[in-house]
């Protein structure tokens, strides 16, 4: 295998060829963003953070805001200098090779289908109970939870995977209408949950701080970092924007912006409220969550009124500071809107696949664009159905870790891009340049990378093994047909009549 590069000027082109319409706007791509930021992390993920946090679960999403805000910088150069589909994977065709290319969009599929996954499953968290006390519908643990989760398969998880499909395939402009409405939904339920939760904070709540130390508010910023993935997904719709060389960096940074301060508001919300201490085992370690073994510790009564025990944080939280009808909403609200994020990230690994295809990475049966529609179907449903499978059968958490996995990686690269693009393409226009690049640039780096080796050591390895798997692959099947094979013959723009 050799370093093979493809030009920009090469993909700007072949984008041109086999384009997607342009219809979404600078407030259409910040929704787009808050659309798939704002989700399981937050609804979700939260009591998963504090179990291995603490209070200290404020300074992980600090941490975890601070990556992405450094990342994005760095993701919106590129993003509105290459404004095709693709996102990481395009750009790094351009900077760092096919080879680069092929892992980031091999790592971009583990961040947006199991990420989808993840969501799915969180869904389900509040679905479950809501059901539950809204009209007395008692779904089984068997049917409710993945077999790795302690049941055996998680019926709702899959049903609301199926249905975002459906509502993919049928269109963007439609979707990103439906989007924004669930959108406004989800910040409303936030504010409510703010504006009841924020006045009866304790400040004993947050001591003490940091129980399981430095590495615990490490390992819990490595998980919640999911909170924030989605902004990348904006880019991922270059080829789909209007003036993207303007609207491309609002969209990014902007939503990235907003959930921050949600974050920051909740988080010191649910801690303040009700406390947010880890169970510890019997040597006093941090139980690791997700595990059988927290789940038994979380049976007994005394644990079951605390945050790290909650699969629907929030309405919990609600809950236990006397408002239960309000905790309602809060679950219908996750209930409406989670589907929105679920759909953003399977809308970014469609495009990331049909971008793949394009450049023959991946069979070209993946490009068909569905004549009515004009979506590219194939693709859409073939990632409907993993993220059905996996929804079914693993734990949120990690579905979420792993996800991360992915998406540190391509972030990574992406990082490393920007910088090495500014030395080799120095002449080239950006609409949009990372402030101080010499300094943003390996904070974002340095920032990925520490993450990553946060991240428990199962997910490392599942993600070296994908690696491995990818490359296989990419030997056998992408790399010989690639548009930059030596034998790839360009298609002739009008066939001869015969
Ligand atoms: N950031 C998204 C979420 O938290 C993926 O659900």
């Amino acid at each position: 295998m050799n370093w093979r590069i493809k030009p920009l000027d090469a993909i700007l082109a072949s984008a041109e060829k086999r384009s997607l319409t342009r219809s979404l706007g600078a407030f259409q791509l910040t929704m787009l963003g808050v659309g798939a930021i704002i989700g399981t992390g937050i609804f979700v993920l939260t009591a998963e953070a504090a179990q291995k946090a603490g209070p200290g679960m404020m300074a992980s999403f600090v941490v975890a805001g601070f990556v992405c805000a450094v990342t994005a910088l760095c993701y919106a150069e590129l993003a509105a200098m290459v404004p095709v589909s693709g996102s990481a994977y395009t750009y790094s065709y351009a900077v760092l090779g096919e080879l680069i290319a092929w892992i980031v969009g091999w790592a971009l599929i583990l961040e947006y289908t199991i990420a989808a996954s993840a969501v799915s499953v969180g869904w389900s968290n509040y679905f479950v109970p809501l059901i539950q006390h809204s009209f007395n519908i008692h779904i089984p643990l068997y049917l409710s939870k993945g077999y790795f989760a302690g049941g055996f398969i998680n019926v709702p998880a899959m049903f609301i995977a199926a249905l975002v499909t459906s509502l993919l395939a049928i269109g963007t402009r439609e979707s990103a209408t439906v989007n924004a409405v669930l959108v406004c939904i989800k910040v409303a339920a936030l504010i409510l949950f703010c504006a009841l939760a924020l006045p009866v904070i304790k400040m004993s709540n947050f001591h003490p701080f940091a129980p399981l130390g430095a590495l615990g508010i490490g390992g819990a910023a490595a998980s919640i970092f999911f909170a924030y993935v989605g902004f990348d997904a904006v880019s991922t719709a270059a080829e789909e924007t209007k003036n993207p060389q303007r609207n491309m960096p609002i969209g990014l940074i902007g939503s990235l912006l907003i959930c921050t301060i949600f974050y920051l508001l909740v988080a010191s919300g649910a801690i303040g409220s009700i406390g947010a201490q880890p169970v510890m085992d019997a040597a006093g370690q941090g139980i690791e969550p997700g595990t059988p073994e927290m789940l038994h510790a979380c049976m007994d009564q005394a644990k079951q009124a605390s945050l790290v025990c909650s699969d629907e944080p929030l309405a919990h939280v609600l809950r236990e500071i006397g408002w239960d009808k309000v905790s309602r909403l809060i679950g219908l609200a996750a209930f409406l809107a989670l589907p929105s994020v679920i759909l953003m990230m399977m809308f970014g690994q469609t495009r990331v696949f049909f971008s793949m295809a394009r450049d023959r990475l991946l069979p070209d049966a993946l490009t068909k664009i569905h004549p009515r529609f004009q979506t590219p179907y194939v693709v859409t449903l073939i990632t409907g159905s993993v993220v059905m499978c996996a929804s079914a059968f693993f734990p949120v958490g990690k579905l979420a870790d792993l996800s991360n996995g992915g998406t540190l990686a391509a972030f990574f690269a992406v990082a490393l891009g920007v910088m090495i693009l500014r030395r080799t393409a120095k002449e080239r226009k950006r609409p949009f340049r990372t402030p101080a690049i010499m300094l943003v640039g390996p904070l974002a780096l340095i920032g990925c990378l520490s993450l990553f080796l946060l991240l428990p050591l199962v997910t490392i390895l599942v993600f070296f093994g994908w690696a491995a798997l990818g490359l296989v692959v990419y030997k056998f099947y992408g790399y010989p047909r690639s548009t930059l094979s030596s034998s790839y013959v360009e298609p002739p723009e009008n066939p001869p009549i015969a």
